[in-house]
């Protein structure tokens, strides 16, 4: 800065001449017009308008001058910086709209858009699988029945005419959870749905028509084949002149309902304690319709070229197991199936590994849909 001097004449102060102030002023609004973005816009206003700015140093001058000097110097030194702050607001607030307008548009949302949802989840396979089966015969006027899964060993093997030495007693095939005490009765994870037949005879008085769909538990290793836990579907009929031919039917309308008008049902002899006569139950392969059989040319991968796939057991309801319900034998009769799900939906879906269903993967299921 020049020092005071009463004699000093601003014109003669190069930082002060007018033409001087003019062109500071001019490259200030050529700086900010040219700024085309906030950041260069700020750089530019450092230049222009901050301390070390040509229009600052020259305001510093008007100090040194002279009190006559001061006014007429600090008029176009202030008016100079009035006119850069003035276009430096402007440009400030053209280049914030434009920024504003590009945010608009780079940053839109469209509510329209699907989102993602988090999956609702779906029920399992076996679940869906077990109640379109059930489904079936509550279409028929059956009623659904259910019995504990801890159960007593009298309702799951006595009842059912399965004596103490029977070999499904022995350790290997059930869970014992309680042993019996003189005439109480042990507890055991029930190896079938079969209890429930009992149940439900002791609960109603006949005609008695069920289906008992639950989960079974069995001293079996996780194989391909095998699940220690597994679902059963159980169904019983019980009422004056039921026969043979009765279960037939209905075998044949289930397995028709569930895969297909032309399906039928084949019976081969078999034996349960709790049924008499008992059968294997198989059905027609839904697949080659049994046309594989004997044409190595056509193999068939669901039922191994045999035309039947094994479904479950069945038979005529033993008159021991009626009486031990307190039901008449000489006046009614009844007939009995079950099978296990896990198998069905293998067959239906070939699924080649049980163990796919007990994972809880949900690759393995989603191919199944999301069915609630
Ligand atoms: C029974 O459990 C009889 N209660 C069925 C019955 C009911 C017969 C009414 C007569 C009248 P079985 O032990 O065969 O029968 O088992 C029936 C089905 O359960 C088998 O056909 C098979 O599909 C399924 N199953 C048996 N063990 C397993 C296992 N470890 N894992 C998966 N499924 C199994």
């Amino acid at each position: 800065m020049s020092a005071p001097n009463k004699s000093y004449d601003p014109v003669e102060v190069e930082a002060l001449k007018p033409e001087q102030i003019e062109r500071m002023r001019d490259e200030a609004l050529a700086a900010f017009a040219a700024a085309d973005s906030l950041d260069a816009l700020h750089e530019a206003k450092v230049a222009h308008t901050g301390p070390a700015s040509p229009l600052a140093l020259a305001n510093r001058e008007i100090g040194a001058l002279p009190p006559h000097a001061k006014a007429d110097a600090g008029k176009r030194v202030g008016m100079a910086r009035g006119a850069v702050n003035k276009a430096l607001a402007a440009r400030q607030s053209e280049l914030e709209a434009e920024r504003d307008a590009r945010v608009l548009v780079e940053e839109a949302v469209d509510v329209t858009l699907p989102y993602d949802r988090v999956p609702a989840g779906a029920r399992h396979p076996l679940t869906t699988m077990m109640e379109r089966v059930a489904d079936v015969f509550v279409s028929m006027g059956y009623e659904i029945a259910e019995g504990p899964e801890a159960e007593a060993e009298w309702f799951n093997f006595d009842a059912l005419n399965i004596a103490p030495d029977h070999p499904a007693r022995t350790m290997q095939d059930t869970f014992f959870v309680e042993g019996g005490k003189g005439e109480d009765s042990g507890v055991v994870l029930r190896t079938h749905t079969s209890p429930v037949q009992i149940r439900s005879l002791l609960d109603r008085e006949p005609p008695v028509y069920v289906v008992c769909p639950g989960r079974v538990y069995r001293t079996d290793e996780l194989d391909a084949t095998h699940t220690p836990v597994f679902h059963q579907i159980e169904l019983l009929a019980v009422d004056e002149g039921l026969t043979m031919a009765d279960l037939k039917g209905t075998l044949d309308h289930m397995v028709q309902s569930l895969f297909g008008a032309d399906m039928k049902t084949r019976l081969r002899p078999n034996y349960f304690p709790f049924t008499e006569p008992s059968a294997e139950m198989d059905m027609l392969c839904y697949v080659c319709k049994g046309t594989s059989v004997g044409d190595p040319d056509r193999p068939c991968r669901t039922c191994s070229s045999e035309g039947w796939i094994e479904l479950g057991g069945c038979g005529m309801v033993n008159p021991r197991v009626l009486t031990a319900c307190g039901v008449d034998p000489e006046k009614y009769s009844g007939f009995a199936f079950g099978f296990g799900i896990e198998r069905m939906l293998m067959f239906r879906h070939n699924v080649e590994d049980m163990r796919d269903m007990v994972e809880g993967d949900v690759r393995f299921t989603r191919p199944f849909g999301m069915e609630i």
